[in-house]
């Protein structure tokens, strides 16, 4: 619940802005933090969720690792107190800079996802005299049951090295030893699944496919299985945090590591979600032919997901009148940008609005902020944190 208090705050309040509830966020990372110290398990943070300074703050303050996807995102997290011993760094296309920067900072490993980045990761240590500590990044060829542009585990999608690539990476690590050293196994199948039955499946396949290293007399220091947990975006106020102590007894349940092999996971949307919330103002009332269209302040511009892969974002009006509330009515909810894909919700029902209602666009903490942009050049976003 968004408090009266903080309402009439955002009513001074130019708009759209990023609500941020900071003691929720911490509620949440302690809540993980716990669940996954009962298996001593490992989480890194996946940075691409949200990198908003204050957000990576109260993360690192809290002990997590960082999973980063660039050299802007190490750099972004050790200045935001992450510790460079605890950072992965992943993604299909890694620059050389940012091949460098990782070097330079010492981070745990790096997720590689093709024998020629392995390649190029290895040339350059050599020439920095560094050691690279490398994941492989396996996949496993399991269906997330996810949104098609979200999945990342199948044998179609870009991710991961490819079966006819692997024995050929092992042995250039093993040929390599003072560049290269081979600290982990990597796997992520995809975001906001929410069958977790998946989750079971994976542990298998991880189980499969660590066995398969011992059996060529390689036991691998470090299991990642990314990220991937979704949340409950039709219930923000009744699931605020998800069940991480069931998520993580899944794979203790069925994980079959090593007595020496530490468990890591990469989790983005389910800590940093629902602590956000996109406010915006009503600007018009339209009634069109069949439609009663509510133009908001804020667009696709700031939160993309619905536009993008057709997001269910829950919808409410903040402090309605009772007479309003008298008058449900079914809007269909758009931006104001020049697309017809900008529309945040069809027929949601809502008070009758009027100019001037303010709106809270909920679980809107994770790839929200951050996949924002300037298209048809958009003010810079307001803020408002909760302390
Ligand atoms: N690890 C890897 C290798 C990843 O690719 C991702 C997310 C994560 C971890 C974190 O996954 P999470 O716990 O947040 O599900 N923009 C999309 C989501 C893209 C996810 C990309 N990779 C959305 O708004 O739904």
């Amino acid at each position: 619940m968004i408090s009266t208090d903080i309402i009439e705050q955002f009513k001074k309040e130019e708009t759209p802005l990023y609500y941020y509830d900071l003691p929720l966020l911490r509620e949440t990372i302690s809540t993980a933090k716990a669940a996954a110290d009962q298996w001593g398990y490992h989480i890194h943070y996946a940075i691409k969720a949200n990198a908003n300074p204050r957000i990576l703050k109260e993360i690192s303050a809290l002990g997590l690792g960082a999973d980063c996807v660039s050299g802007l995102e190490i750099e972004q997290a050790v200045d935001h107190g992450f510790k460079s011993k605890a950072i992965v760094f992943a993604g299909v296309g890694k620059t050389d800079k940012e091949i460098r920067i990782a070097l330079n900072q010492n981070i745990t490993a790096f997720n590689v996802e093709s024998w020629e980045e392995l390649g190029v990761i290895g040339a350059i240590a050599k020439e920095m005299n560094k050691q690279a500590p490398i994941a492989l990044r396996i996949n496993p060829n399991i269906d997330a049951k996810t949104h098609h542009y979200i999945t990342t585990g199948l044998d179609e999608n870009k991710f991961g090295i490819p079966m006819n690539e692997l024995e050929g990476c092992i042995t250039y690590i093993r040929e390599n030893p003072t560049s290269l050293a081979l600290v982990g196994l990597h796997f992520h199948i995809g975001s906001q699944i929410t069958d977790w039955h998946v989750f079971k499946r994976l542990c298998l396949k991880v189980n499969e496919w660590n066995a398969w290293f011992i059996e060529k007399g390689i036991v691998v220091p470090i299991l990642n299985l990314g990220g991937g947990l979704g949340i409950n975006y039709e219930n923000p106020e009744g699931e605020p945090i998800v069940d991480f102590v069931a998520f993580f007894a899944i794979f203790g349940q069925f994980l079959e590591p090593r007595p020496e092999q530490q468990i890591h996971f990469e989790l983005g949307r389910s800590l940093v979600a629902n602590c956000g919330n996109l406010i915006s103002r009503v600007l018009y009332i339209k009634n069109g032919v069949n439609k009663n269209f509510a133009i908001l302040d804020a667009g696709m511009t700031e939160l993309l997901r619905p536009a993008l892969y057709q997001a269910y974002h829950q919808i409410d009006c903040l402090a309605p009148s009772n007479k309003q509330v008298e008058q449900i009515t079914p809007y269909d909810v758009v931006g104001p940008i020049c697309e017809s894909s900008d529309c945040f919700g069809k027929n949601v029902l809502l008070p009758k609005l009027v100019r001037g209602n303010l709106l809270a666009i909920r679980s809107a903490g994770a790839y929200g902020e951050v996949m924002s942009s300037r298209y048809n050049l958009r003010q810079a976003l307001n803020y408002y944190f909760k302390e």
